[in-house]
C-alpha cells in the first residue's frame, strides 16, 4: 500500500501538528484494542508490549472492568467528596485489605498520589515526630521518576525532567539508588521519609541488590522515619507479586498507588497506610474533585477483586520466568544486559548496534510496541493476559531486529 491511501501518515501529522511536543511517540496510531492486542487505523495488528506503562496489567477492555464501568456510567459517574457515594467505602476497604493497612485516600494521577505522599509525611513529621517547622526533609533516590510535578521534578536527577523548572521544592535530599550506606547517612533528626521506588521502572527496570529493600526498613524503623514505597509502576501484579516489595518480605508504611488500579479506564491513584499516618489529614488539607468518584470507584474495586484472586500475580510470574529465558538467550547477540522481575523486563541493546528508539521503531514494524527509555535500554511490560505463545512471538521479534 502506499501512504496516500494508508491512514497513519496524516493522522500523524494532526496529531503533531495541534499537540505540544512533550513527548515523542512512535508514528502508530491506535483506534481500537482487545486484551494484548492493538489495532491501528490502517488495521495493522499489534502485540501491545508495554502496556499503557503497567496501566493496563488487566489488558485492554478487561470484560469484568468494562461491565464495571458501564454499569456504573449508567448510575453514578461524579458527586465530588462533598457527599460520599455508594462505591466509595467498599473500594477503600478492599483496598486496604489488599494492602494491609488501615486507611485509603484515593486520588487520579500517579503523581497525585506521591505529592499526597509527601504532603502526609511532612505532616506527620510535625505533628508526631516532632520536626522543628520548615525542617522536615525526605530522603530519595537518584534516577528516580515519581511524576512530573513542580515539587516532583524538583528532586529529578534527569535533567531532561527538571531543567529550567525552577525555582525548586526544597526539602530532598539524593542518594544513590541501591547503597544502604549512603542512605543511612542521609537521615538526619529532620528525616521524616525515604521515598524510592522498590524497582525503578522508567529508569529502565533497575533491580536494587538484595537485600536493600529490608535494609531501607530497618533503617526507617530504627529511626522513626517513614518508609514511602511508589509502587504504581511496580505494583499490582506486575512483577510476580501483589507489590515489589513483597518479593523481600518488606512492609512499607505507605504505599503510593496508580496506573493499573484505574484498570486502563479511567485515572485512579491511592495512598495506603496506616491511621497514625494517613490520621493527620484533617478536613480542609487535602483533596481533589475527582478522587475516589464514583466511576473510578466501581472500576478500581473490581481490580482489587481481580488482584485479590492472586490469579494475575500467578501468571506474571510464570510467564515471566518464559520471558526472562528468552531474553537471557539474546545477551551476547545484541543485548548487553537483561533484568527480569515477572513480566516487566529492562533490556540494554548494545549501542554499537542501535539506540532504543531504532530498535522499538523496528518492533514496531514487526507488529510488536515497546518503549525506549535512557539511550539504548528498552522496556517491556506486556499485559498480564498475555500468552506463552505471544511471548515468543515478542521474544523471536526482538531476536530479529537485533540480528538486524
Ligand atoms: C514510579 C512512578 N511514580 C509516579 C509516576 C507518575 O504517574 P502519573 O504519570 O500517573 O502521574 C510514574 C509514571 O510513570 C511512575 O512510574
Amino acid at each position: 500500500m502506499v501512504d496516500d491511501i494508508l491512514r497513519t501518515p496524516g493522522a500523524v501529522r494532526d496529531a503533531e501538528r495541534w499537540t505540544a511536543h512533550n513527548y515523542h511517540p512512535l508514528p502508530v496510531v491506535i483506534s481500537s484494542a482487545e486484551g494484548a492486542w492493538l489495532t491501528d487505523v490502517d488495521g495493522k495488528r499489534y502485540l501491545d508490549c508495554l502496556a499503557g506503562y503497567s496501566a493496563l496489567n488487566f489488558g485492554h477492555r478487561h470484560p469484568q472492568l468494562i461491565a464495571a464501568a458501564h454499569a456504573q456510567l449508567d448510575r453514578l459517574t461524579l458527586t465530588s467528596r462533598a457527599f460520599i457515594h455508594d462505591q466509595f467505602a467498599d473500594f477503600c476497604r478492599e483496598l486496604a485489605e489488599l494492602c494491609g493497612k488501615d486507611l485509603v485516600l484515593p486520588m487520579n494521577t500517579g503523581a497525585e498520589a506521591v505529592e499526597t505522599g509527601i504532603k502526609v509525611a511532612r505532616k506527620w513529621g510535625y505533628q508526631v515526630k516532632g520536626v522543628a517547622p520548615g525542617q522536615a526533609n525526605i530522603v530519595v533516590a537518584e534516577g528516580n521518576f515519581h511524576g512530573r510535578t513542580t515539587t516532583i521534578v524538583s528532586f529529578s536527577t534527569d535533567e531532561d525532567a527538571r531543567a529550567d523548572f525552577g525555582p525548586y521544592t526544597p526539602g530532598f535530599t539524593v542518594v544513590p539508588y541501591g547503597d544502604l550506606d549512603a542512605l543511612t547517612a542521609a537521615i538526619d533528626e529532620n528525616t521524616v521519609a525515604v521515598l524510592l521506588e522498590p524497582i525503578q521502572g522508567e529508569q529502565g527496570v533497575v533491580v536494587p541488590p538484595e537485600g536493600y529493600l529490608p535494609g531501607v526498613r530497618q533503617v526507617c524503623t530504627e529511626r522513626d522515619v517513614l518508609f514511602i514505597a511508589d509502587e504504581i509502576q511496580s505494583g499490582l501484579g506486575r512483577t510476580g507479586a501483589t507489590f515489589a516489595c513483597d518479593h523481600e518480605g518488606v512492609v512499607p508504611d505507605m504505599y503510593l498507588l496508580g496506573k493499573a488500579l484505574g484498570g486502563g479506564i479511567v485515572p485512579v491513584s491511592a495512598v495506603a497506610a496506616n491511621a497514625d499516618v494517613l490520621g493527620v489529614l484533617k478536613p480542609g488539607q487535602h483533596g481533589s474533585t475527582f478522587g475516589g468518584n464514583p466511576l473510578a470507584c466501581a472500576v478500581a474495586v473490581e481490580v482489587v477483586r481481580l488482584l485479590a484472586t492472586g490469579e494475575f500475580q500467578r501468571r506474571s510470574a510464570e510467564l515471566g520466568e518464559r520471558l526472562r529465558a528468552g531474553l537471557e538467550g539474546l545477551v551476547g547477540k545484541g543485548l548487553v544486559g537483561v533484568r527480569v522481575r515477572g513480566l516487566w523486563a529492562g533490556l540494554d541493546i548494545d549501542p554499537a548496534l542501535m539506540s532504543g528508539r531504532e530498535a522499538c521503531e523496528r518492533l514496531a514494524a514487526r507488529g510488536v510496541l515497546a518503549k525506549d527509555t535512557h539511550g539504548s535500554t528498552i522496556r517491556l511490560a506486556p499485559p498480564l493476559v498475555i500468552t506463552e505463545e505471544e511471548i515468543d512471538l515478542a521474544v523471536n521479534a526482538l531476536a530479529e531486529v537485533l540480528a538486524g
